[in-house]
Order: structure tokens, then C-alpha cells, then sequence
């Protein structure tokens, strides 16, 4: 199952990513489609999202017009990796090495490929190996500031 959610620029997106999924049978969820006809922001959207990515255990897919603003918000929620991505090089790379778990897509950016980077998200393995411990880094920054205690790194 696909999580998938847009602030109100990215709504025709979110539409037309739906629809070629579903095309490929493969089952998604809207989980901000009781907001298509208000305004909304993406950080409300972002945390619908994220946490619907956690309790499915799901990969999940995030617009708003630039993808930042959404990565930046998903990015604080605990357990989230977040990648804007606006090409197949990026989506491929960010599942095979930072295992990121949303994707996240600029409405206003105008990629004309953009079925392309979300079937090369959605298609991609975390390698793991020696990409591992730094993903458990980065969980372990999120865990020291959670507890407030400094991060020690390694270097
Ligand atoms: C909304 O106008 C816009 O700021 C938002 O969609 C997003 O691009 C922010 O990063």
C-alpha cells in the first residue's frame, strides 16, 4: 500500500499519480483527499501523511509546489526519511541508500517525467551494508535530540 497526500497546489498530481497506480494495480491511499476543495497547509499535510507511512509500514508519496517545504516538515517527524526528488537518479538512490521512505514532489515544478520517478521510487531496494550504520546515524540524531542529550558523532 502507497501513502499519498498533496497540499492544495499538487492536487492534479496527486489525481494523476493515483490514477497510474492504480493502472499498475497497485493499491494506494489518499489520505488528504477530504481536503481537495479547502486551502491547507503543508506541514498539516506532511504530518497526515508521515503518520499514516508509520502505522502502514508503508512507503509514502508527499507534494506540495516545490517538495521542499513538505520534505522539510516530514523530515521532522520521528522514524521519516524524506527525499525531494525531481529525477529517476535521485528516487533510485535515495531508497538504495538512505532508504527514505516518502518521496516528495514539486507540483510547480513542471517534471514532465514524473511517473518515472515515482515508479523508480516505488521499485528500488535499501541496499543496507555500509549504507546501514548511516541510516542508524541519522536515527540516532533524531533519538538524541528527542532525549535531549547531544549526539556524539564519530569523526
Ligand atoms: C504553497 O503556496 C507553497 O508554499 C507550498 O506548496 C510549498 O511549495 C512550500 O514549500
Amino acid at each position: 500500500m502507497i501513502i499519498i497526500g498533496s497540499d492544495h497546489t499538487g492536487i492534479e498530481l496527486k489525481k494523476s499519480i493515483i490514477a497510474h497506480l492504480k493502472e499498475k494495480e497497485i493499491e494506494v491511499k489518499d489520505v488528504t483527499d477530504f481536503l481537495d476543495q479547502t486551502g491547507d497547509d503543508y506541514p498539516d499535510i506532511a504530518y497526515i501523511v508521515c503518520q499514516n507511512v508509520k502505522k502502514e509500514n508503508a512507503l509514502g508519496i508527499a507534494i506540495c509546489g516545490t517538495g521542499i517545504g513538505i520534505s522539510i516538515a516530514c523530515n521532522k517527524v520521528n522514524g521519516i526519511r524524506a527525499a525531494v526528488c525531481t529525477d529517476k537518479y535521485m528516487a533510485k538512490m535515495t531508497r538504495n541508500d538512505n532508504n527514505a521512505n516518502v518521496l516528495c514532489l514539486g507540483a510547480r515544478l513542471g517534471i514532465e517525467n514524473v511517473f518515472e520517478i515515482v515508479d523508480e521510487f516505488l521499485n528500488s531496494e535499501f541496499l543496507g551494508g555500509r549504507h546501514q550504520k548511516r541510516v542508524d546515524k541519522i536515527a540516532k540524531i533524531e533519538k538524541c535530540q528527542k532525549e535531549g542529550v547531544e549526539y556524539v558523532h564519530s569523526l
